[in-house]
């Protein structure tokens, strides 16, 4: 594709040449994908992600660091832009940016008609969530960790429909007690939603267990999988979920202010978004709409293209990885990390659940987090700090503090983890003297 000055914009992402493209489906898969986990080339992919140079970057579970292919994909895309007009850049790009719409599909196993591009995960969370009609005493069930921005929607809808919510009670592993909900479940519970991954620890809750109960008594399934995509494989069909939100800028890697909603095609033809336009629904005659037949009833007309090429080169990135490969190193990095905090002197890892993600979570006695993120931050150090309200379920019945929070991914190294501890060691050391 070449711009109309003759010069090939760098980073423009070519239609169908990765190897995820060349492997797509535009079906659902049938079967789950059994993928021989492969090793990631670990140099390749920091030679590739120029934030590596700048210091260590341990927080994949809020921004993480972009990848130059991202990186190009969003300049070239905005520079295209820049040359020959925005309108005329998208027409130019066409196929690369219905692409996205494949790449994210094939991500999560569904079909592309199943998928709305949005600004990130609440706004997918939001759609869906608010596009679901409720009646006064109808019932939500929802779990501890749920996350601050779906539990105020919650509380919202609430008030102002009269819907009430229970929680399911964690079990002494911390994950989701699985007999409780099925106790919980009477005709008045129409909507089952939680967080499969919350944003404050290593839990990781059983959403397939939990879309086989929600399945098996007909109950609508919204899972919030913000944290889960990009760090672990994911398929709709396994889940057994009506309806999942994504973000770009965590595990995927891609740009800020992206994100996507999967909406089951069986729901999509009886939603009617809480908001259109023009986009999502046809002015057909004065007195008359049509609402688009798929997922992108959910979108509207204006949107950032050069973000959206940047986030279907991360999720092509993550798909040519593979999940099974990414889960396995930024899992294992984790755990690394665990082990090392174990070893500090008055440190506490907070994590739940029987098996753990990327994420992990622990106080240090002595060290207030949100002034230690700051200094070892500017020693080169980025990680963060998760507050009580983000998850103030969890956090009032584990009485939680403020904790430190990290998140390895797989482009980082036990060396990095290592210079963390370091950096922690010595603000343990300097608190005390
Ligand atoms: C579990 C969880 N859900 C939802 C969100 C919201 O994502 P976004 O900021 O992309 O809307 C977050 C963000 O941290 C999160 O951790």
């Amino acid at each position: 594709m070449i711009s109309p000055a003759g010069i090939r914009p760098v980073g423009i992402r070519p239609v169908g040449l990765s190897l995820a493209a060349q492997s797509r489906l535009s079906a659902r898969p049938t079967t789950v994908r059994l993928m021989a986990t492969k090793a990631i080339d670990i140099d390749k992919v920091r030679a590739e992600t120029p934030g590596v140079r700048h210091g260590v970057h341990l927080l994949a579970c809020g921004s993480a660091l972009t990848s130059s292919p991202v990186l190009d994909a969003v300049t070239g895309y905005l520079r295209l832009e820049s040359e020959v007009g925005g309108y005329e850049a998208a027409q130019d790009q066409a196929e690369m940016l219905g692409g996205v719409y494949d790449s994210a599909a094939h991500l999560i196993g569904s079909k592309r008609e199943e998928i709305a591009l949005l600004e990130n995960a609440t706004a997918a969370w939001c759609m869906a969530f608010y596009s679901t009609p409720f009646k006064p005493g109808d019932r939500i069930l929802t779990c501890e960790a749920e996350y601050g921005a779906n539990y105020v929607a919650f509380l919202e809808r609430a008030q102002r429909d009269g819907i009430e919510i229970d929680v399911i009670p964690s079990g002494s592993d911390g994950a989701i007690d699985l007999d409780a909900l099925e106790a919980m479940i009477d005709e008045r519970v129409k909507m089952i939603a939680i967080t499969w991954i919350p944003t404050n620890g290593g839990l990781i809750n059983p959403a397939k267990e939990v879309g086989s109960i929600a399945n098996r008594h007909g109950i609508a399934y919204l899972l919030d999988a913000c944290q889960a995509v990009g760090q672990m494989p994911v398929d709709v069909a396994d889940l057994g979920c009506d309806f999942l939100s994504a973000t770009g800028r965590k595990f995927l890697r891609g740009p800020r202010g992206t994100g996507f909603l999967y909406v089951k095609a069986e729901r999509l033809v009886t939603m009617e978004p809480v908001m259109i336009d023009h986009f999502s629904a046809d002015w057909v005659e004065p007195d008359r709409y049509v609402l688009r037949p798929d997922a992108r009833r959910f979108e509207n007309w204006e949107n950032a293209y050069a973000l959206r090429a940047g986030l279907g080169v991360a999720v092509d990135y993550a798909t040519d990885l593979g999940l099974e490969a990414i889960q396995e190193r930024a899992f294992g990095l984790a755990t690394y990390l665990r082990g090392q905090l174990n070893e500090l002197q008055g440190t506490t890892v907070r994590d739940l659940g029987p098996q753990q993600c990327a994420i992990v979570t622990w106080t240090t006695e002595g060290l207030e987090p949100q002034a230690t993120v700051k200094k070892l931050r500017s020693n080169g150090v980025t990680i963060g700090a998760s507050g009580p309200n983000s998850t103030l379920l969890d956090s009032t019945r584990r009485n939680l503090p403020v904790m430190f929070r990290a998140a390895p991914h797989y482009f980082n190294t036990e060396e990095e983890i290592d210079e963390l501890i370091s950096a922690l060691a010595i603000e343990i050391h300097q608190s005390q003297t």
